[in-house]
């Protein structure tokens, strides 16, 4: 089936939001090292970024790496990092001819120094482009966010620059490291886990699921416009009644 031709335009989710999971078995399966999976993981990112593009979805967040995935082998800590710089500095020429902006969320403090500042680069090159915002999250963790924020509402308070009544889910939301960015509308995690792995905790309040069993490295954009036509067959009641909305 042509899901592309299939999704309706005005109905697109604002905001898609991925776990790129698999990477690892995929690798293993062709008897290659864990890195191989990662390598391959960066084409299907193209697929993914380009299908949002295609079909104008103006938010893609990708978990790039967990405040947990710090515990993995040092050597692969660092392929990872390494990976990301390489990846930045092919991509920035089409991020700049895409109208692409490049945001990244987590404790980005933590990451190497040649990270940080690539980063931090590529981010100051983009910063004025419009058509999609590529978040990426590193070295993040939803817990550790929402603890931030809560610190960082208290310190306030105690301040006397805020009323404790004025905290809101308004409030509370740009208070976050996802500022100012819609809530995801769809998340996809891929190799058949079903979990979310402190992703986007608060944000995923009424975020609709789909699970796929491929692995992150197969992932095609015609995965990314079947998971939308899905989404769009669904009905987000937000707690209302079907005859209520
Ligand atoms: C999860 O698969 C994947 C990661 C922890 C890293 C994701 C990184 C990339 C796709 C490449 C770099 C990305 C960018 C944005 C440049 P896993 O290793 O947990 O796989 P497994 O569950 O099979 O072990």
């Amino acid at each position: 089936m042509n899901f592309k031709q299939k999704i309706n335009p005005k109905a697109l989710p604002q905001h898609v939001a991925i776990i790129m999971d698999g990477n690892g078995r995929w690798a293993k399966g062709f008897g290659k090292l864990r890195i191989f999976g990662h390598q391959n993981g960066v084409t299907a990112v193209r697929e993914a970024l380009e299908g949002c593009i295609e079909i104008g979805v103006p938010y893609l967040t990708l978990y790039a790496f967990s405040s947990e995935n710090w515990n993995r082998p040092k050597f692969e800590v660092n392929a990872l990092m390494e990976l990301l710089v390489d990846t930045l500095t092919k991509e920035t020429k089409t991020f700049l001819e895409n109208d692409i902006r490049l945001n990244a969320i987590g404790n980005i403090a933590d990451l190497p120094e040649n990270c940080k500042t690539k980063l931090k680069d590529t981010i100051a090159l983009t910063k004025n482009n419009n058509k999609c915002i590529l978040t990426l999250a590193l070295s993040y963790g939803s817990r550790r966010e929402i603890i931030d924020a809560t610190k960082s509402i208290a310190k306030q308070v105690i301040a006397g620059k805020l009323n404790i009544d004025d905290i809101d889910e308004n409030l509370f939301g740009n208070s976050l490291y996802t500022a100012g960015m819609p809530d995801p509308d769809l998340m996809i995690r891929t190799s058949g886990e079903q979990r979310i792995s402190n992703y986007l905790l608060y944000q995923m309040a009424y975020t609709e699921f789909c699970f796929l069993k491929k692995m992150w490295p197969e992932f095609k954009r015609d995965d990314l416009f079947e998971a939308i036509y899905n989404y769009q067959q669904r009905e987000r009641r937000y707690g209302k009644t079907s005859e209520q909305l």
